[in-house]
């Protein structure tokens, strides 16, 4: 960015902002008469675009050159009226508000040609729908259109400008072209009559005559000549003492190089249909223009009273009335004006109404002001004063909006400023329009006051009245030298834009646009004029003005390089004129000395809050201090801002594009970041709803299935009660299919009930319950049996190990999982070799007629003597109280749980135990070394049983254990290729178990 604003074209520097010698009136025009002659025809003063015409066709506003400058920042590129309309295009759709584009300049400076291409750029850059599309034709259309009746060959331009232009160009929110309005000032309607020597009437006359259509032409009464029609080549009279003092041959101009009429004529039709004219419309329309050509043929001659007769004229019934010829000529060169003045008008709202906006949703507006460019002839008439008078008007809107605001805004805004001098010509807008001593207030004066009014007689009131004024001379005020250049007729204004002289002949009848009571009535006008024209013409300015005041202005300053409308000419005092009336180096003055860009805090704050984390999304403060915050982020440094009293104020346009750019992306980060959210929002909301719809399958699916288990259970239980009521029924019977999952029932319930309820010895026969008949055989026999009562224990033993078992498992798990390496070996040991496990308990019931208690386990255990290792096969029982080793039926030793202090076993896959026991006694035996094949299961029990979950532990190398009091012993593990239990020379018991990789090898 920094780079292509400091960067310079081919010749000259591009923005007259970067001038080092910006004072100086001649480096000025040395840059644009350097870049005029490369065609580089535009430059800048900050956003001001000063444009240069170069009287020839450049190859810059190709459809290429349009899509280079759209939606590229103002100053990345070369100068271009396209970069200006696109700036202000994009200022009005991020701001909302609306524009003007001022295109200023003197006549045929390039004004028309200019607005036509902001026109042109916005008609291919605006989006496009076929309903836009219409729009846009309409809008383009409306050019030639207005042009042709509007536009006449003047000296000064071929094609020019005859009438005030303001176009409004509406915007809908996405930036779609979709109305637009025109208002039209002061038709110079005068031109229908006569034209200068080398001008022409509006092209319209010259189109119709070469272009139209042979049976246009025939109904019309037309011939395809235009020096047969006398407006279009005419004898001038002036009427200075209202006779006839001089001939010139005017007009007379039919053929001009630069314009086809045949071509433009087509054109028009073209245009005419687009514009939604109707047939009738466009038959009614050339009637007219035709009518007006037959007007100027019609020729009086006195009779003899004098009065004014038509000249045979076949086609023409003129009301006879006493009018002298020169009255009759002047009555009828008032119609001819009048009728091609309404007709213009009508010819405006007639595209308005096609323009017009149909959706009144929000809209935004640029309007584009092409109005007449400030002229002087060798003779000036009253239009010219009129159109000077508007361009003095409109050089007052841009220092109002320019030098005097800016300068004024500064000192509200409390910055610093030096002052920079200008010429306002407040005073010569003062000196036309003061009320009641204004020019035109001494004009209209004049018109309506009683009496003989004559154009000298306003002359001599002008003296009269403003004589001493600075801007204002006469013949007769003038000194010496300066009467010489001026008639007695004549006065002098001095213009913001240089001198002008007016003839006064004209002004009064001009001003009061009179229509003879009976030419009025003829053609059914039923208007009386109140106002005079230039009173309205003053009313219809300060409209002007007050809609341009409402919009944010822009500017193109248009500059005729040559009088000659040559290409490559490069005229120094006429460039150097202009530049000064336009006020071109007071704007730069001020801009350099100023800042490029100022906004109100709170508007700044909005646009670019989101660039700051403490601003985003919202600030607390005041607008001032987010700005300031917001800056301060940014990086601002102190000489390229000012914060004003409530605006910032920004020097330079790079630090402002450098926000915007970074605007930019953050706006498309936050955009996606809001997509995204909102995508999220969306998917989660379609989530929700299926899996809403999911659920509410499932609790039907879970309902229909859970009905039907029902069902299916209700079924089985029946089938289950009718098979229990059958199996009662058929109890006392033999077994049978019938009876036997009942009989099992009463068997189990019995037992179970047995279990609870055991008498508490042998000898108790009458304590015994009552067994059922399937069972009386066997509880008979128990009876009688003295190990009845262990059979019984073993059958329920038998019936309630699964579930002895199962808890087992939960247990060893959290005691011996992860710590001990055969662990995981062991677990599908726990439910295998029932009957062979529970056969030793049954016998080692037995030894409860010793034992104190009931056993509640018991195992096989290889048990290792204490004094020299001898394995010994023995069983381990544990009670309620106490663990017992047992040699068959004789107790070997026993172990009381409250003597219990540890358990050890190794880490390793060997099945090793060592029980600890307190022993002060030295008679009482030591520890016990241990070996079982279920050590899991059995540690576990005696855990369990004994209260002693926390006693184990799982050791590595070796494990110390008392001999008898005093004595100590080691058993030593490690693991090997196979297993051995040895002696070792060390006296330790070695044990040596099988690694668990090898094992599972
Ligand atoms: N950018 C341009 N490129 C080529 N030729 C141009 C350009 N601008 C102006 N011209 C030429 O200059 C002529 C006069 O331009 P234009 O009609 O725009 O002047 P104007 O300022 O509107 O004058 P007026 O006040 O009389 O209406 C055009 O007809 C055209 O020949
Ligand atoms: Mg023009």
């Amino acid at each position: 960015m920094e780079a292509s604003l400091t960067a310079r074209d081919r010749v000259g520097i591009q923005d007259f902002v970067l001038l080092d010698n910006y004072t100086s009136e001649s480096a000025f025009l040395d840059n644009l008469r350097k870049r005029s002659h490369e065609n580089l025809i535009y430059t800048y003063i900050g956003t001001l675009l000063v444009s240069v015409n170069p009287y020839k066709e450049l190859d810059i506003y190709s459809k290429k050159q349009m899509d280079t400058y759209m939606g590229v920042n103002f100053f990345e590129l070369p100068p271009h009226i396209y970069a200006l309309a696109d700036n202000v295009f994009r200022t009005m759709q991020s701001e909302y508000n609306n524009h003007f584009i001022l295109i200023s300049g003197e006549s045929g400076a390039g004004k028309t040609e200019a607005s036509k291409k902001i026109l042109q750029f916005y008609a291919v850059s605006c989006p496009s729908t076929k309903l836009l599309n219409n729009v846009r034709d309409r809008l383009l259309l409306s050019n030639p259109v207005l042009e042709a009746f509007g536009n006449a060959k003047t000296l000064k331009n071929d094609n020019s400008s005859r009438f005030g232009k303001y176009m409004d160009i509406q915007f809908d929110h996405q930036g779609g072209a979709v109305g637009g309005h025109i208002l039209s000032y002061l038709l110079e309607k005068s031109r229908v009559v006569h034209q200068n020597h080398g001008e022409r009437n509006f092209h319209i006359f010259y189109q119709l005559v070469e272009g139209g259509e042979e049976d246009l032409l025939r109904w019309l009464g037309l011939e395809r000549n235009c020096q047969h029609y006398r407006y279009l080549v005419q004898v001038k009279k002036n009427l200075l003492t209202q006779t006839i003092y001089s001939c010139l041959l005017q007009g007379d101009c039919a053929k001009v190089s630069s314009i086809n009429d045949k071509s433009d004529w087509k054109m028009v039709r073209k245009a005419l249909s687009v514009i939604e004219f109707s047939e009738s419309d466009i038959e009614n329309l050339f009637a007219i223009i035709a009518s007006v050509l037959h007007l100027g043929n019609v020729k009086f001659e006195a009779d003899v009273r004098g009065y004014a007769s038509l000249n045979n004229n076949q086609e023409m019934h003129w009301v006879l009335s006493p009018f002298s010829v020169d009255h009759a000529v002047y009555a009828r060169d008032a119609l001819a004006k009048a009728i091609y003045g309404r007709t213009f008008n009508w010819l405006v709202n007639k595209i308005n109404e096609s323009l017009a906006n149909k959706d009144s949703s929000r809209k935004t507006v640029i309007g584009l002001l092409d109005i007449y460019g400030f002229e002087v002839f060798n003779v000036n008439s009253f239009e010219q004063f009129c159109i000077n008078y508007c361009n003095e008007k409109l050089q007052q809107l841009f220092i109002q909006l320019t030098l005097k605001s800016e300068q004024e805004e500064y000192e509200m805004e409390g910055i610093e400023w030096e002052p920079v001098p200008y010429f306002n010509n407040k005073i010569i807008c003062d000196l036309v329009e003061e009320k009641h001593r204004g020019i035109i207030a001494l004009l209209d004066e004049e018109c309506l006051r009683p009496g003989e009014a004559t154009d000298l007689t306003l002359l001599e009131k002008m003296e009269e009245e403003i004589g001493g004024h600075p801007h204002f001379v006469t013949h007769k005020l003038a000194d010496k030298k300066t009467r010489k250049t001026l008639e007695r007729g004549d006065f002098r204004l001095l213009h913001y834009a240089g001198e002008v002289t007016y003839c006064v002949v004209g002004f009064l009848d001009k001003n009061n646009d009179l229509l003879y009571r009976n030419g009025k009535e003829v053609i059914s006008f039923n208007f009386y004029c109140k106002k005079q024209v230039v009173t309205q013409f003053k009313s219809s300015l300060v409209g002007l003005t007050e809609i341009l005041m409402s919009k944010e202005p822009w500017y193109v300053r248009c500059i005729k390089p040559n009088e000659a409308k040559q290409p490559g000419r490069f005229d120094d005092v006429l460039v150097r004129h202009q530049v000064k009336y336009l006020g071109l180096m007071e704007h730069l003055r001020v801009r350099r000395a100023g800042f490029a860009y100022r906004r109100k805090y709170d508007i700044f704050l909005q646009r670019y809050k989101p660039l700051c984390p403490d601003t985003w999304p919202n600030w607390r403060g005041t607008a001032a201090e987010g700005v300031q915050r917001l800056i301060k982020h940014l990086g601002y440094k102190p000489d390229e801002y000012k914060m004003g009293r409530t605006k910032i104020f920004i020097r330079h346009p790079r630090t402002l594009f450098a926000t915007e750019d970074a605007f930019q992306i953050c706006k498309h980060r936050l955009a996606t970041r809001i997509q995204a959210k909102y995508k999220g929002y969306r998917v989660k909301g379609d989530y929700l709803k299926q899996r809403e719809a999911a659920t509410k399958i499932e609790n039907c699916w879970r309902g229909l299935m859970a009905r039907k288990e029902r069902e299916k259970r209700a079924w089985a239980s029946l089938i289950l009660f009718l098979r229990f009521i059958k199996g009662f029924m058929t109890r006392n019977q033999p077994s049978c299919n019938d009876n036997s999952e009942y009989l099992a029932y009463v068997r189990t319930n019995y037992l179970t009930r047995l279990r609870d309820n055991l008498p508490r010895t042998v000898l108790e026969k009458d304590a015994w319950l009552t067994a059922p008949p399937i069972l009386q055989e066997v509880a008979d026999t128990a009876l009688h049996n003295r190990f009845n009562l262990l059979e019984i224990k073993y059958l329920y033993l038998l019936f309630c190990f699964p579930c002895f078992q199962l808890l087992l498992k939960e247990q060893t798990s959290s005691m011996f999982k992860g710590k001990k390496e055969n662990y995981p070996f062991s677990v599908c040991k726990l439910t295998s070799e029932l009957t062979f496990r529970l056969r030793p308990l049954f016998l080692s019931a037995v030894t409860s007629c010793v034992c104190v208690s009931l056993p509640q386990y018991s195992v096989p255990v290889v048990k290792y003597d204490r004094n020299g290792f001898r394995p010994r096969l023995r069983q381990l029982i544990f009670t309620q109280e106490a663990a017992y080793l047992v040699e068959e039926t004789k107790i070997k030793q026993r172990i009381d749980y409250s003597s219990l202090k540890g358990m050890s076993v190794s880490n390793l896959s060997d099945n090793f135990l060592i029980l600890h026991v307190t022993c002060d006694d030295i008679k009482q035996k030591g520890d016990l070394v241990l070996q079982c094949d279920y050590l899991f299961e059995a540690l576990t029990k005696l855990c369990v049983i004994a209260n002693k979950q926390n006693y184990i532990k799982v050791v590595q190398g070796s494990v110390r254990f008392d001999i008898q009091p005093g004595r100590e012993g080691f058993v030593d593990f490690k693991s090997g290729q196979e297993s051995m239990v040895y002696r070792a020379k060390n006296g330790h018991l070695m044990v040596v178990s099988e690694s668990t990789r090898t094992k599972s090898r």
